[in-house]
């Protein structure tokens, strides 16, 4: 990776996942700041999705860059709504999700992340892959941290949501 790695900018507008990530890579000596351009999300998997705003943003700013882009993939959904979380969650929110799993035994999901490393000036591209299982909840834990978070929960469908967890305990297992 570049040298000037000792700063990288976050490309999102989650001041959450920000704070996520500045708690994974601070150990590492790197500085993650808010890079000030548009997140541009072309349609498709997580993986294209990540790397096309990774390069955009990075050829925008000349700057090194990192873009996550997320999915939730529900088991029983067939993958719903994995790519297409934002507008899920923007849509549904976490009360429409456990509607749409009302009587489901089978809450296993995944939580799936996409993350690319470009830099336009070293013309480096690097890309990475997360992921942790879990499962949906029966209903909502505490409203904390963002997302699905308070649906979200890696040890059973009554176990404890990602929302009450603490940054780091979440960052020690999360798909990030
Ligand atoms: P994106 O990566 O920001 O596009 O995320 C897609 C959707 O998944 C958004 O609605 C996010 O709020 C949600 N999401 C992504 N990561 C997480 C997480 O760590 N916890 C809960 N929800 C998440």
């Amino acid at each position: 990776m570049s040298d000037r790695i000792g700063r990288i900018f976050l490309v999102t507008g989650n001041s959450n996942k920000l704070l996520e990530v500045r708690s994974i890579l601070g150990p590492y000596g790197i500085r993650v700041e808010p890079a000030r351009v548009e997140k541009v999300e072309v349609q498709g998997d997580i993986e294209l999705v990540s790397r096309v705003a990774a390069v955009i943003a990075s050829s925008e700013l000349l700057e090194p860059v990192v873009v996550d882009d997320s999915g939730l993939y529900v088991e029983v959904l067939n993958g719903f709504p994995g790519p297409y979380s934002s507008y899920a969650y923007e849509k549904l929110g976490n009360s429409g999700l456990l509607k749409l799993m009302e009587g489901q035994k089978d809450r296993r999901a995944t939580f799936r992340c996409a993350v690319t490393y470009a830099d336009a000036l070293s013309r480096e591209i690097k890309a990475f892959a997360g992921e942790v299982e879990g499962f949906i909840r029966l209903r909502p834990g505490k409203e904390n941290g963002f997302g699905f978070d308070p649906i979200f929960s890696v040890e059973g469908p009554e176990g404890k949501p990602f929302s009450e967890l603490s940054v780091e305990e979440k960052d020690r297992v999360s798909h990030r």
